[in-house]
């Protein structure tokens, strides 16, 4: 019977360096997808109007996946002998952007929101892939599976936003997951095909 004291419980081949750079990112991706799915949530409540039912239901499962992927992440950073953050206060200290701004509004504002907030996690998401590429496949590999739901996720979204053309339609102002303010929805102002921030992942 091995002394426990003894042994050495680290067996995976990383540098403690290299252990430590991929746990601050995925600590930075945890707060990442735990703000997205508690957003998701407000929005499950708070979305009123034209196809509000659709809506509703379409969130939930979404909720599901994002949180499924946080519980992924957050047991990779113990894994790798970290020590993942994940109180309310830790997401308020460490994540970089402003809350979601809306509360009670039409669906196409959410949704046009919701875009944002999917293109500001999916371009974190693939510069994460990059950063940890020639440190850890195993966390890129997890990473790029998310990466790949979540952009699956968006199109669920977006695709409420487009015309036939596939253009984005009702965007009425850019906006970023650092300022995610929606204007309201005008006649003259209801086709803006192009967002300014360029989103790092081809145009679904
Ligand atoms: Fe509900």
């Amino acid at each position: 019977m091995p002394d426990v004291n003894e042994l050495d419980i680290t067996e995976h081949s990383m540098t403690g360096d290299a252990s430590a750079r991929v746990i601050e990112t995925l600590q930075d991706r945890l707060v990442s997808l735990i703000d997205l799915h508690l957003t998701l949530k407000h929005v499950h409540w708070n979305v009123v109007g034209m196809n509000f039912i659709a809506i509703h239901e379409m969130l939930d499962p979404q909720v599901d996946t994002v949180r499924a992927q946080t519980d992924a992440v957050a047991e990779r950073i113990a894994i790798l002998g970290g020590e993942p953050k994940g109180t309310p206060g830790a997401v308020v200290e460490l994540r970089r952007w402003n809350d979601y701004e809306l509360d009670r509004a039409p669906s196409v504002q959410h949704l046009a929101a919701l875009d944002d907030v999917y293109s500001g996690v999916i371009a974190d998401h693939r510069s994460a892939i990059k950063e940890v590429g020639d440190l850890d496949p195993i966390t890129q590999d997890l990473l790029i599976g998310h990466t790949g739901d979540l952009e699956l996720l968006q199109w669920f979204i977006r695709a409420h936003l487009m015309d036939a053309t596939g253009d984005v339609v009702h965007r009425t102002l850019t906006t970023s997951r650092e300022t995610p303010a929606v204007a309201p929805v005008t006649p003259s102002t209801t086709k803006c095909a192009v967002e300014a921030r360029e989103p790092s992942f081809p145009p679904v």
